[in-house]
């Protein structure tokens, strides 16, 4: 008894840090997941507070990016920029990605093997073609408006492998969802294209803004998800990132796209508006350069030294991958190796794959 409050005494700082920052976690945190402060609003209380201070801050930062640049974004929730990088740096960064020894950490989600390659300073000295991307003005630029946070974010190299032999677990990226209650953002620079073929991004234009119906559902997935037992609705809602029906998405007025584009696309998306990865239709590949900024959305300000910033955020999250990676490891959810990525032979003209 008096080992469990001491338990819980030495909790509630962390839980207090979450509520201040980007804890999102129903079932993790039970102030987040209190169904009475809850029904008081105060998952709806976040929500709303997050959306003005990212304004603002988007706000402060708009010479960064061109009025055009600004606009689709702030209205679609997505910017596509097609043959972003010249051919010849294209094919080069193509070239010496496959070619990569790296760290890579591999899990299985439905039955696509996915592989990522954390793109920290170490790897990226062995990469100057990369090196040359992570400095890349535009990009620069783009990323420290778009994700309000004025810093560079963190690089990754995603390799999907689609319809491996493997054996199918549970696919979390394949339903509609918000990633978490506050405006964020992840980039991809597709290496290959996407099509039906290995699953195009999807996403709703328009349902990163904050409408009144937006809020209203927020409001109702808030309250579900601090239900417990066979209370709770099946879905994602434990986590925060909140699972959307076709039903509700048509009730708060949106419709989903699908982004197939060319390799040579850079795509910025606001993953607070609703998105998924499309179902892939063949056994199939898809490289991409993945990037994410996020840290407190709570923070009305942001950092006046990009470069050093995003130095300590690297450091900070190499040492927390490290843990999770002990974590996920030793529970037989995730793979470490170090070595290039997986890249085997996928014919164009295979047979179409039956649903995953
Ligand atoms: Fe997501």
């Amino acid at each position: 008894m008096r080992r469990s409050v001491i338990g819980i005494t030495w909790k509630v700082p962390k839980w207090i840090f979450e509520l201040l920052s980007w804890g999102k976690s129903f079932k993790n945190n039970p102030i987040l997941g209190n169904y009475f402060l809850n029904r008081c609003g105060l998952h709806v209380t976040r929500v709303i507070l997050a959306h003005l201070l990212f304004r603002f801050r988007l706000l402060l930062l708009s010479p960064l990016v061109s009025s055009e640049d600004r606009s689709e974004f702030n209205r679609n929730g997505y910017l596509l920029k097609k043959n972003f990088l010249s051919h010849e740096d294209f094919e080069r960064l193509s070239q010496e990605l496959l070619e990569l020894n790296a760290p890579v950490r591999e899990v299985i989600e439905g039955t696509t093997i996915t592989q990522r390659v954390f793109m920290d300073s170490e790897v990226r000295n062995t990469a100057p073609n990369f090196q040359k991307l992570y400095t890349h003005k535009s990009l620069d630029r783009l990323m420290r408006y778009c994700s309000s946070k004025n810093r560079p974010p963190l690089f990754y190299i995603e390799n999907l492998y689609n319809h491996a032999n493997v054996t199918p677990r549970p696919d979390p990226q394949r339903d509609l969802h918000a990633d978490t209650f506050h405006p964020c953002v992840k980039a991809w620079l597709y290496m290959d294209e996407s099509s039906d073929d290995n699953g195009s991004f999807v996403y709703a234009p328009g349902s990163h803004r904050l409408t009144w119906k937006r809020l209203k559902w927020e409001y109702r997935q808030s309250l579900e998800a601090c239900k417990r037992g066979s209370d709770r609705a099946p879905g994602r809602y434990w986590d925060g990132s909140f699972r959307v029906s076709k039903e509700d998405l048509a009730k708060m007025g949106y419709k989903v796209k699908k982004l197939s584009v060319p390799k040579n696309t850079l795509l910025i998306g606001n993953v607070y508006g609703f998105h998924c990865r499309g179902r892939a239709l063949r056994k199939s590949h898809r490289m991409t350069v993945w990037m994410q900024a996020r840290d407190n959305p709570f923070n009305p300000l942001f950092t006046p030294f990009p470069k050093s910033t995003a130095w300590l955020f690297e450091r900070v999250w190499k040492k927390a991958l490290m843990k999770i990676d002990r974590q996920k490891t030793e529970g037989g959810e995730q793979r470490n190796y170090f070595g290039a990525l997986t890249r085997a032979e996928c014919s164009k003209v295979s047979e179409i794959v039956g649903s995953d």
